[in-house]
């Protein structure tokens, strides 16, 4: 029997002698310190390998067992397979970890619903030793643009939890879509989870869709998607975006706007691209959002809540005489300093409800409170300055880890947007360079709290779309973020992939990009793309050919 093939690779694997064939029944013992482990392990053996599993005392002989130990860091597992299955972890998301690392050892059957024959279930034995790099090994999926029904969030959880990935970043507003209900302001909901119609490809396109396009979760949807993200070790950190990206809520409800009369008259957008409205920022407008905030905090068990802040055009500020004049009472030398003000009011908010915040690196600025976590995205710039003004850090640049940019030059590439970013260049992606490794080690500076992938959705129309985008770069992605950098092992990971992982994908039902290049159905010819590529001296150009 082989080696297995994971991803992302573990820290230590050493193949021991032997193997087991894994029986119908299986006793199985979870120390109670783990026990948050549980459903996963009944996904796995019991539903997907189809065992029965028979619950024994913790401290007995077991086929199965979960046994808790304070030796190891948190996340950390050791696994053993040798005739029974050991994991040991100091707590529940270690403990998943290994039966993640499990599943992958018995193959792609363990990736199906169901059992589909009698075969036997051999597993070699092994003993696996690992942890990840970064305690922020985060994806964003846009659900604002457009709308993904909630059994494919579920179904997203799972898949990225299958790649030891712990945070889903849900971006939950934006100006095309409001899409969780808050009691307190129903018309967000009512109003501004519909849309008349969807522009067709780019921000530069002339074509709309004339299809009402809309949809929106529940709070009882929320609470589902949270307690089975909480089963699967991801944290789902909810975005509610604001001040800019916020013409859904302005339609809703027009006072919220900078520019109150013109907002009564705006649709919730049917276009992409940069918008140039706003908030207002007088104490009203910053009360409503602390109400919303609250329902959110009802029901997101996250510690961080992302609260946006990116492209924030201040126009509307400098034609709204009450933003003037609150920018020049709080002694701002203009009205942008109005930004990290906002910002940081609501994250004054989310701190005395024992919660933090993050936003985009815009926010930036002696305004912004420093316990405020910044996602850099605008290159590794924002992150840079961020850390050195003493905020932790997500990194997530756009020319690195947008997975709705095309994933290959040429002009197959559904609806083709931003600049190229291969598998290979995926993988080679390194949050902590040189200069961020600096900028981290100055005295008082913040901490690289790990990595994001995004996910924008004005491409991604579908969970068929997302799937495309994501698979397998997130494997890619997975790995730079879980495993030892000095690991980082290109062709080694190539041929993981082609051997094994695109065969759990597979079995999974992923309709991930072919290495080679996407299926004929997977093309969106008829679909106009933006895409851009940076010429020799680095600049950003446009490629209008499409020919990348
Ligand atoms: C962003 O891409 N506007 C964060």
């Amino acid at each position: 029997m082989t080696v297995p093939e994971l991803v992302p690779a573990p820290i230590r694997l050493t193949r021991t002698d032997g193997g087991w064939s894994l029986p119908e029944r299986l006793s199985v013992a979870v120390d109670p310190a783990l026990s948050a482990a549980r459903p996963l392990l009944v996904d796995l053996l019991g539903v997907r390998l189809g065992r029965e599993l028979v619950p024994v005392a913790a401290a007995g002989a077991s086929d199965i067992a979960l046994r808790h130990t304070e030796e190891l860091a948190p996340e950390h597992y050791r696994l053993r397979v040798d005739g029974s299955v050991l994991i040991e972890s100091s707590g529940p998301d270690g403990a998943r970890h290994a039966l993640r690392t499990l599943q992958q050892i018995v193959g792609p059957a363990a990736f199906r619903a169901l059992p589909i024959r009698d075969a036997p279930v051999v597993l070699p034995g092994v003993v696996v030793e690992d942890g990840p790099r970064f305690g922020h090994r985060g994806v964003l999926l846009d659900v604002a643009r457009h709308f993904m029904p909630k059994d494919g969030v579920l179904r997203f959880i799972d898949l990225i939890s299958a790649h030891k990935l712990n945070v889903l970043h849900l971006h939950l507003t934006d100006d095309q879509g409001w899409r969780i209900q808050i009691r307190a302001y129903p018309r967000l909901t009512e109003v501004g989870a519909w849309r008349a119609e969807s522009q067709i490809g780019s921000s530069r396109s002339s074509r709309y869709d004339a299809t009402p396009h809309g949809g929106f979760y529940t709070q009882d949807d929320l609470r589902e998607i949270v307690a089975f993200a909480r089963t699967r070790g991801v944290t789902v950190v909810p975005e509610i975006d604001m001040p800019g990206h916020s013409q859904a809520a302005m339609v809703a409800y027009p006072e919220l706007a900078a520019l109150p009369e013109q907002a009564a008259t705006w649709p919730v957008w049917t276009r992409w691209g940069l918008n140039p409205h706003v908030l207002g920022t007088s104490d009203r407008v910053l009360d409503f959002y602390r109400t919303v905030l609250d329902e959110v905090l009802d029901l997101f068990d996250s510690p961080l809540i992302c609260l946006g802040g990116d492209e924030v055009p201040v126009d509307e500020w400098t034609a709204d005489p009450d933003s003037v004049r609150r920018a020049e009472e709080l002694g701002m030398t203009g009205v942008e300093e109005l930004l990290p003000w906002f910002i940081g009011r609501l994250a004054d908010h989310l701190r005395t409800r024992g919660r933090r915040a993050t936003a985009w690196d815009e926010v930036g600025g002696s305004r912004l409170p420093t316990d405020v976590a910044i996602n850099s995205w605008r290159g590794y710039r924002g992150g840079i300055d961020a850390l050195r003004d003493g905020h932790d850090v997500v990194v997530c640049p756009e020319h690195e880890v947008y997975l709705d940019h095309r994933a290959a030059p040429g002009l197959d590439e559904p609806a083709p947007v931003g600049t190229v970013h291969t598998l290979e260049d995926v993988y080679r992606f390194e949050p902590v360079t040189d200069q961020v490794a600096e900028a981290a080690a100055e005295p008082g500076a913040g901490t690289v709290l790990g990595a994001q992938a995004q996910l924008w959705s004005e491409q991604l129309d579908s969970p068929r779309r997302v799937d495309y985008a994501a698979f397998p770069r997130l494997a890619a992605f997975a790995e730079v973020v879980w495993s030892p950098r000095e690991a980082r092992d290109w062709p080694g990971f190539d041929r993981r992939l082609r051997g094994a992982h695109l065969d759990r994908l597979d079995a999974a039902g992923v309709e991930y990009r072919p290495l080679a290049g996407p299926h004929p159905w997977q093309r969106r010819p008829d679909v106009p793309g933006w895409p851009l590529r940076f010429d020799e001296l680095g600049r950003l150009v446009h490629a209008e050919d499409g020919a990348g």
